[in-house]
């Protein structure tokens, strides 16, 4: 990754500490009930509320230029009424945008009134997300400015994991928001291939990639069927993170998205902004971006990731309309839709995530436009086969500030997946079409308790920030990290500890 990376430091500070910190900017979260304390800061503060000049509204900011007593040039008081990390959010997100033009290396950013680990994880990611640029395919890049924050609090012993875990956090984000925000010829599923290897150089963490020949012994004629319009070569991604005491604790696996450019086949999609479509391996950029975060906090727990990555692309060789296919599975599917390609990669790779034996399989895709319709660029589509995986999913978004919200899973959705011609369709009619995509899906994934989110509006954001998000990174390693506080008295128990039921039917 080519884009300056973000150093970050917790340090305990009052706002005396504040004033006389080295930096180039301070940025000081104030709330309208302020309690004075002595110092300049203190006095600046109280001064600017009386007058009314500070707006008590999370993100509302007042600019000063050298203020005598203080140390940093640029000071920033920013409203942030309560210490919720929605606000802290908001208010940490709008001070370093107004900073991002000045010359700002080195930031103080000071949350005065005692912080719970979400505001400190809050203020580390807003801070991250706001002065992140993307240079890799840029001739003279011009590379964030700012590399250095200083989070100031009451007690950095107090926030010192969630700290470490937001840092962690961030790198996941930033390196999915690089392969997403890639152009097609520049995140080829060779080079995702070559990003997932270089994730296992650390010690924990294994890839081993499959070519077309493996991935055809293995039966994946529904992945393959996506691959056939493309000269680029698909590749099977598997990635793998052992950190359980107990190496043979069953993993949850991650299945990732990879469609490098979905052009939609024969079925072609409309040419405006289809550009966007490189996107498409959002699911898998996020998969990358976990085991990224993972390598850095060594949490104990056994992880995988799977990834089919092709391109989708108009071809003589493609896939044509209603062609029938068989997936490893042994199902056969008649592919009435090219354009409907992310669930013919995924339906195979969810058949060989069997082989592990999962605790609980995530899927993440840019499965459809419905969902962008359904939910737009607030919550991820999440569909659960379990209330207790939901539950857990939903929670992880919540403390996490990536929120997903539960999508059903009635039978009665996958009407329109029938067929006369093969075991299933890969459409359904255009009502509830993320619904209909999960049952599709759903079919495929019997052997386990499994979850699907679909992240085609929340993974992008268009518009004057356009871009990729980075999400649901925050959502996956907060859901990863509960089992691993979960997972302890697993690991102790004696060896006898019988598997459970679905494992020997399976
Ligand atoms: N990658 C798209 C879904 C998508 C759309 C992601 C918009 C992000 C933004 C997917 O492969 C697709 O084309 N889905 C079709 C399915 C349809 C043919 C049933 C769609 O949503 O239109
Ligand atoms: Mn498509
Ligand atoms: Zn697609």
């Amino acid at each position: 990754m080519k884009n300056a990376i973000m150093n970050f430091e917790i340090q305990s500070m009052d706002l005396s500490g504040a004033a006389t910190h080295k930096a180039d900017a301070l940025v000081v979260l104030v709330s309208q009930s302020f309690k004075p304390v002595k110092g300049v800061l203190s006095d600046l503060i109280a001064a600017a509320l009386k007058a009314g000049d500070l707006e008590a509204k999370a993100g509302k900011l007042l600019a000063m230029y050298d203020v005598a007593g203080i140390t940093s040039r640029r000071v920033l008081l920013v409203s942030c009424e309560a210490g919720t990390s929605r606000q802290v959010r908001q208010a940490v997100g709008a001070a370093v945008a107004a900073l991002k033009t000045a010359n700002v290396r080195r930031l103080l950013v000071c949350l005065a009134a005692p912080c719970d680990d979400a505001a400190v994880r809050a203020a580390v990611c807003a801070a991250a997300d706001a002065s992140y640029v993307y240079t890799t395919t840029k001739s003279k890049p011009e590379p964030r400015t700012l590399t250095h924050l200083t989070l100031g609090v009451a007690d950095a012993a107090q926030n010192r994991g969630a700290f470490a875990k937001a840092v962690a956090t961030v790198r996941g984000v930033e390196l999915a928001k690089e392969w997403a925000n890639r152009p097609g010829n520049h995140a080829t599923p060779t080079m995702l291939a070559g990003a997932a290897k270089e994730l296992a150089r650390s010690p924990q963490i294994q890839c081993e990639v499959l070519g077309p020949k493996q991935v055809a012994k293995l039966g994946m004629g529904a992945f393959i069927a996506v691959a056939k319009g493309s000269e680029e070569e698909l590749r099977f991604i598997v990635l793998r993170y052992n950190g359980a005491a107990n190496k043979t604790q069953a993993p949850t696996v991650l299945v990732g998205k990879g469609i490098s450019f979905d052009t939609g086949g024969i079925s072609i999609k409309p040419a405006p902004e289809m550009d966007e479509m490189k996107y498409d391996m959002s699911g898998a950029a996020s998969v990358l971006g976990v085991f990224r975060s993972l390598a850095e906090l060594k949490p104990a727990i056994n992880v995988v990731g799977l990834i089919p990555s092709c391109e989708n692309m108009p071809d003589g060789r493609a896939v044509k309309p209603g062609d029938v296919v068989t997936s490893m599975s042994g199902q056969t599917i008649e592919i009435l839709n090219t354009d409907a390609e992310g669930r013919l990669v995924l339906c195979d790779a969810l058949t060989y995530a069997e082989r592990f034996n999962p605790r609980v399989v995530v899927d993440i895709a840019t499965l459809t436009g419905a969902c962008v319709i359904a939910l737009g660029g607030v919550r991820s589509g999440m569909f659960a086969s379990t209330d207790a995986l939901a539950t857990e999913l939903a929670t992880a978004g919540e403390s996490a500030q990536d929120l997903c919200w539960r999508m059903p899973l009635d039978d009665e959705y996958a009407e329109g997946l029938k067929t006369h011609f093969a075991d299933v369709a890969n459409v359904g009619g255009r009502p509830g079409g993320a619904v209909t995509a999960a049952k599709y899906l759903q079919r495929f994934a019997t052997k386990y308790p499994w979850a699907h989110l679909d992240i085609a509006g929340t993974a992008w954001k268009g518009g004057a920030a356009k871009g990729a998000t980075g999400r649901p990174v925050p959502l996956l390693l907060e859901f990863l990290l509960a089992q691993a506080d979960k997972a302890p008295q697993a690991d102790k128990a004696p060896a006898k500890r019988t598997a459970p039921a679905r494992r020997r039917k399976a």
